[in-house]
């Protein structure tokens, strides 16, 4: 099968969260099947073009993309997605989509009053480049908003090329808040049929133009990263607005875990930490975490827990219900790590926390890829309380790495975390992690202190560590799965061209 996978951000080149990690492991997996697998994203000035081997593709050339009525140069580069698997080459390559106007900014995504032309531009380019290569995918699997307006622009604007005539579309939901969401004159800049925008077209939402429903009505298959979470979107609660449309398409409409990749997530192996450990053997973990403390300055203790959060610091990831306990958290026998960026409010909590608690708390405020093995490998407790959480997958990393996670029941992790007391009063020892329905903080201490008590008890808290530890949420079956779907989609277009 061959498959065009188009992503805003792709490990290692650009990420700003999970987005990125699937879009640097989905496709090598895809590849590994014996699929053919070609990468489309952005080339920003946020990495080095040297540093990642990139090469200019001068076969291909200059290609004129219109957006808001002006005619921009975009230019390829390519590079082979780097296998996790060090020393074997991929067959894997990326394409890199070259406009210094709309890509130089320093950043992934902005707050730009243009940063609509800038993903037009991208799913445009994507369609120029498989033109130019004469290369029709079965399949093109688009990933969030930024990729949304591929679909209808394949149909219509592109509709003319036969080229694509079989090819179908897959569009992956990882995350409903992010809709894409601009003023009308977005589908003017697009140049899409204004049809689509009159009240009640596909791509109108509250006088406004919203790429994400636009793919929900166009693209042949739909998808989101969890299936509790595909479940949740057709809710009120979860949907964000699009779950009636959801809805509509709910026979269309599946939902599907992220797999890991244990060649970089994996303590047996990884290379951020400085002693290796397995299933078989912990004793690695406790040297972990006194190098991890040691490094960040906090006094050890083989007997106090280490609770680690690694998160971008915004609301969806429960940073509210934390602060609503706060004081009562602070005065549990424990000690913090937080590793984060995002909102100015829970950057100044996390700062104030450090500051005031100087033996308990450390905070760094950023993104530091090294720093976040280093604490899943020595915290001893991965705190993720996500208001909602399409599938998440720091609390997946922390299961192999023995942090027992404390989770919020949602989304993905209420897929992937089993509440140790829910099945102990099943009489069965099979729970992995903590977990809480509830979103308040009471519900999130009382979880912490369930925890905290478990900690204490070291056969019991040993099987915990072990039963997240021999979990497998490799790629292999998830990417099984995706190629279903892609069949699923090629069916689908097939049926509509008869
Ligand atoms: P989301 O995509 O919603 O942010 P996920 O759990 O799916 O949540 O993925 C987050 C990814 O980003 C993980 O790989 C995590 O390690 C990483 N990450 C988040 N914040 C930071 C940070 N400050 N520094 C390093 N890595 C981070
Ligand atoms: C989004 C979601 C996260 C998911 C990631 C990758 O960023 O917030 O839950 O794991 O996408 O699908």
């Amino acid at each position: 099968m061959k498959i065009a996978f188009v992503s805003s951000e792709v490990y290692p080149y650009a990420k700003t969260g999970g987005l990125a990690d699937v879009s640097g492991s989905l496709p090598l997996e895809l590849s590994k099947l014996g699929h053919d697998v070609k990468v489309f994203m952005p080339k920003y000035n946020t990495f080095g073009e040297v540093e990642h081997g990139l090469s200019y593709r001068w076969d291909i050339g200059e290609i004129p993309v219109r957006v808001a009525g002006k005619v921009h140069s975009v230019h390829v580069h390519t590079a082979n997605l780097p296998n996790s698997i060090p020393d074997l080459k991929s067959n894997v390559e990326v394409y890199f989509v070259d406009c210094p106007y709309y890509f130089h900014r320093y950043r992934i995504y902005t707050n730009d009053y243009d940063e609509d032309e800038r993903f037009i531009l991208f799913s445009k380019s994507v369609i120029e480049i498989l033109q130019r290569l004469q290369w029709a995918p079965d399949v093109i699997h688009c990933n969030d908003w930024q990729t949304g307006l591929i679909p209808v622009l394949l149909r219509e604007n592109y509709g003319w090329d036969k080229l694509f005539e079989k090819t179908a579309t897959l569009f992956t939901i990882h995350n409903i808040a992010y809709q894409g969401r601009f003023s009308k004159e977005a589908f003017h800049k697009a140049e899409i049929r204004y049809e689509h925008f009159l009240h009640g077209g596909i791509g109108e939402y509250f006088g406004d133009v919203n790429f994400l429903k636009m793919a929900i009505f166009t693209a042949d298959i739909l998808n989101t990263v969890s299936e509790t979470y595909a479940k949740e979107l057709l809710t009120p609660e979860y949907g964000e607005g699009m779950h009636e449309y959801l809805q509509m398409r709910k026979d269309d409409f599946y939902g599907i875990l992220n797999g890991v990749d244990y060649n970089i997530w994996n303590p047996e192996i990884d290379k951020f930490i400085p002693y290796h450990y397995s299933i078989n053997d912990l004793s690695g973990k406790l040297k972990n975490k006194k190098y991890l403390l040691e490094h960040i300055n906090l006094p050890f203790n083989e007997h106090i827990p280490v609770i680690g959060i690694i998160s971008r610091l915004i609301p969806q990831k429960g940073f509210d219900i934390i602060s609503f306990v706060i004081n009562e958290l602070m005065e549990l026998d424990a000690q913090w790590i937080i590793l984060g960026s995002g909102e100015h409010r829970y950057e100044e909590l996390f700062y104030h926390l450090a500051h005031k608690y100087q033996t308990k708390v450390h905070s760094y405020i950023g993104y530091n890829n090294e720093l976040a093995h280093l604490i899943e490998a020595g915290a001893d407790i991965f705190l993720m309380p996500s208001k909602y959480e399409p599938c998440g997958l720091n609390q997946i990393y922390s299961l192999k790495y023995g942090t027992v996670p404390i989770v919020r029941k949602t989304g993905g992790l209420a897929d992937t975390v089993l509440d140790w007391n829910e099945y102990l009063a099943m009489g069965q020892e099979i729970g992995t992690g903590y977990s809480f329905q509830d979103y308040s903080g009471h519900a999130l201490l009382d979880t912490v202190k369930r925890a905290l008590h478990d900690f204490h008890l070291k056969d019991i808290w040993k099987k915990i560590q072990l039963n997240g530890m021999s979990k497998d949420y490799s790629w292999k079956k998830s990417a099984e799965k995706y190629i279903q779907l892609y069949q699923k989609a090629i069916n689908k277009r097939k049926a509509t061209i008869n």
